[in-house]
């Protein structure tokens, strides 16, 4: 496969994991400040959005295959390939901590030892399909880590705890790398083909307002848990960051930054609000 090569140099960037600690979280829950207690429980339905992108790589494959031209689908794989093989397992790991440090937090009991099988299946394969080929659901990947990156680092520096704060903080990491690597999957994609760039272009006008965890049914509760991380200028800052991965992968943006922020709020505020 093209790009096997180069896949597998990404996926090495993963092979020194940070500790989970058994996703032992007990002591350091009980140990925290109201602040930092608040801030935690305000993660549980992030967790579940991290749990949903596990639904998100198994849409992303259906999406690719069943993509009517096969010529085109088959540069695709690579990025099949480092969901299943990495984002799958970071963010399975991602939302068994923020969902059992959550539910610690609120009801002294353990998720990981209570989570039944249906809700498992639920988050991985009754999510919502809001993507109509490939291209959005990939788009949608590299657009979603832009916006969980500055979530995290927006949590982190509202933590007082040592001890959370890097949690969090490698949390962040792994979202980087993601974002990074959907990065170079997405750029090489555009720049070996003129079809590409042409259809990653359109996806992005489709879908740059829409968060990858939207597939989940618990999106509407994360989203207003997690507001109050949203600053002013953390928004911004998120806009910022979209406009200027579009410029690098496609030269300019397909879109204004203005027009951007236009559809962005309202995408908000329907998805939100109505
Ligand atoms: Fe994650
Ligand atoms: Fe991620």
């Amino acid at each position: 496969m093209v790009g096997t090569r180069k896949i597998l140099k990404l996926l090495k960037i993963g092979d020194h994991k940070w500790d989970v600690n058994n996703y032992e979280y007990v002591d350091l829950i009980q140990n925290l400040s109201a602040n930092d207690r608040e801030i935690v429980k305000a993660l549980d339905n992030i967790g579940e959005g991290e749990l949903s992108a596990i639904g998100l790589i198994r849409q992303h494959e259906a999406r690719v295959h069943e993509f009517e031209s096969r010529d085109l689908a088959k540069d695709f794989y690579e990025s099949v390939m480092y969901g299943f093989c990495m984002i799958n397992y970071e963010e399975m790991r991602h939302g068994f901590i923020l969902k059992e440090m959550a539910m610690l937090a609120k009801t002294g009991e353990s998720f990981i030892d209570n989570v039944d099988s249906s809700f498992m299946h639920e988050l991985m394969f009754e999510t919502n399909e809001i993507y109509s080929n490939p291209y959005e659901s990939l788009m949608s990947l590299l657009i979603g880590e832009i916006t969980n990156v500055e979530l995290y680092a927006s949590v982190e520096r509202q933590l007082e705890d040592v001890r959370i704060k890097q949690i969090v903080n490698q949390i962040k990491l792994d979202e980087q790398k993601h974002k990074d690597a959907w990065y170079k999957i997405i750029k090489r994609m555009v720049d070996a083909s003129e079809v590409h760039r042409e259809n990653f272009t359109t996806a992005f006008k489709n879908i740059h307002y829409v968060h990858q965890a939207e597939i989940s049914r618990y999106f509407k509760d994360g989203a207003s848990s997690v507001e109050k991380f949203f600053t002013p200028s953390v928004s911004t800052f998120v806009l910022e960051e979209k406009f200027k991965f579009m410029s690098k992968i496609f030269g300019e943006s397909p879109i204004s930054k203005q027009q951007m922020l236009k559809e962005q709020i309202t995408h908000v505020h329907k998805a939100l609000v109505a």
